[in-house]
């Protein structure tokens, strides 16, 4: 798919169909304007009729027959000028851009971008939108809601539908604007990675299949990559995560990356991902029902390798880490049980009470590992909870963590990427929970607060850096289809970690 900018008046320019945007209002403005006038009032009329009237996600598609270049208009709705927001922008160049490949054309040209005195989006400095912003967003949501898993259809690929190029149509060359269409390619790509991975099934995307994308990707973005095997990590004692990858015959992964596009020997920024490519509960075994979505219990490893891959492709000048501990997790006649002991990397003991709460564990190894580096801040992604969905349901990502800068400064790349957080306590009182009667913790705090004692468990392996943790189990797939994320993996995460990222 090709993407790019093109300064071209709007009625002059040749396409199959033109997106415009129009904010709710009783009567035509700016390009909605330009083209009523040559259309002889016929959006006019649409708006007096109350067929369109610019409500967010509305779209209407109108033929032009021959009195403009463009064959079509795809009117697409803005909501109220007054609550216009970035992701707002996002959702409409989603929405309108997947109207498009819907209709099966092959081409979308979006005048979505366009600078704020000529546009719908005359007003845009309000609420602090610049040029880049629009233009980022207009190419978020237009390339993410185009996405589309089809590696295992064999039958009738002929129909599956594919935009080849879209076209932003801009009044006037603008610096600000091809810098946000590069940043939001850059980042559009590397959720389309993480997407893929997380859709693909676990008999595909093994640990070892993660460990060879994340060389591939590394190789590709200048990151350093080592990958660890299961000798290395009893060599370094990682018994968590080495309790939790027994019981199955998929060898175990601990992917390494590093960027380093900040000032040598600047401490990084760690991440780290759970690379649970499967969770079958172990031991402990999960219900059959609903047990195949556990594919995705890979997801924040996926990010961890996404958001680096990201960083490194904006050459962001940071420096940064990511460690992924990949494991399936699967009953077996070596699985460990509950109640099994195991010492973990940090010395500390855990006591197993459901194998099932086995994302902590390989996490615990994965932050001890990460001590060497020294961090300045550690931050971790994991569906890690079915407890964060019953608390939060499936429209925000958990956040705790130790300290109160790192997670402003993550609730507020939360607030400008759309993927949103929402921070959940972790005071003192939650670790008694996960006191053992035999061991230095267990694994398991109790029925209350699964999300707040799952995290509390993890700080005991992370508690000397500035640490926070992102529980991902109610965002990580999406069920329905949204403007911009169709359904399947939502990729969660990377546009997160990379505002994170850029605001340092
Ligand atoms: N991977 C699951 C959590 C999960 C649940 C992710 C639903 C996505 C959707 C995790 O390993 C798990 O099984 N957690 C247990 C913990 C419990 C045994 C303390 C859970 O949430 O039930
Ligand atoms: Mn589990
Ligand atoms: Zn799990």
């Amino acid at each position: 798919m090709k993407i790019y900018i093109k300064a071209e008046a709007f009625e002059k320019h040749k396409t199959g169909c033109l997106v415009v945007g129009s904010f709710e209002s009783k009567k035509t403005e700016g390009l909605v304007k330009v083209i009523d006038k040559r259309l002889n009032g016929l959006i006019s009329k649409l708006f007096k009729d109350k067929d369109f009237e610019g409500k967010l996600k509305q779209t209407r598609l109108i033929y032009t027959q021959g009195k403009i270049p463009a064959e079509r208009v795809l009117l697409v709705g803005l909501g109220k000028e007054k609550e216009f927001t970035i992701e707002k922008l996002r959702q409409a160049s989603g929405g309108s851009s997947r109207a498009v490949k819907d209709l099966g054309l092959k081409k979308i040209s979006t005048s979505l971008a366009n600078p704020p005195s000529v546009s719908p989006l005359k007003k845009g400095g309000k609420g602090g939108l610049s040029a880049y912003d629009i233009s980022k967003a207009v190419t978020e949501g237009a390339i993410l809601s185009l996405y589309d898993f089809t590696s295992y259809r064999t039958e009738k690929r002929e129909e599956i539908k594919r935009i080849d190029e879209i076209v932003i149509l801009i009044e006037k060359e603008n610096k600000e604007i091809k810098k946000g269409l590069d940043e939001g390619i850059k980042i559009s790509e590397a959720v389309y990675i993480a997407r893929d991975m997380i859709n693909h099934p676990a008999n595909t995307a093994t640990p070892t299949y993660l460990a060879e994308q994340a060389k591939r990707i590394a190789k590709k973005s200048g990151i350093r990559c080592k990958i660890l095997d299961r000798a290395d990590m009893e060599r370094l004692k990682m018994g968590a995560l080495l309790a939790v990858a027994r019981g199955s015959d998929e060898p175990p992964k601990f992917i390494i990356m590093e960027y380093n596009g900040g000032k040598k020997g600047e401490p990084p920024v760690l991440i780290a991902g759970k690379g649970l490519t499967f969770d079958s509960g172990g031991i402990s075994i999960k219900p059959s029902e609903k047990m195949e979505e556990m594919k995705h219990d890979m997801a924040g490893g996926a990010a961890a390798i996404c958001a680096i891959k990201a960083a490194a492709d904006l050459k962001l000048p940071v420096n940064v880490v990511s460690l992924i501990p990949a494991t399936e997790n699967m009953p077996s006649g070596k699985a460990d049980k509950p109640g099994d002991v195991v010492k973990a990397m940090s010395g500390k003991t855990i006591e197993v009470i459901s194998t099932d709460a086995e994302g902590r564990m390989i996490l615990a190894d994965a932050l001890t590992y990460g001590e060497r580096y020294k961090p300045k801040a550690v931050i971790d992604l994991a569906t890690l909870t079915g407890a964060v969905i019953i608390a939060l349901g499936y429209h925000a990502t958990g956040l705790l963590g130790n300290d109160k800068n790192l997670i402003e400064a993550i609730k507020k790349a939360g607030e400008k990427s759309g993927e949103r957080v929402w921070e959940l306590p972790l005071w003192e009182e939650y670790e008694e929970q996960n006191k053992s009667d035999i061991a230095d913790v267990k694994n398991v705090g109790g029925r209350g607060g699964g999300t707040i004692t799952a995290a509390a468990f993890l700080k005991k392996f992370a508690g000397k850096f500035k640490w926070a943790h992102l529980d991902i189990a109610g965002t990580v797939w999406e069920y329905n289809g949204k403007p911009y994320v169709p359904k399947g993996a939502v990729g969660v995460g990377v546009r997160l970690l990379v505002e994170y990222l850029k605001n340092l």
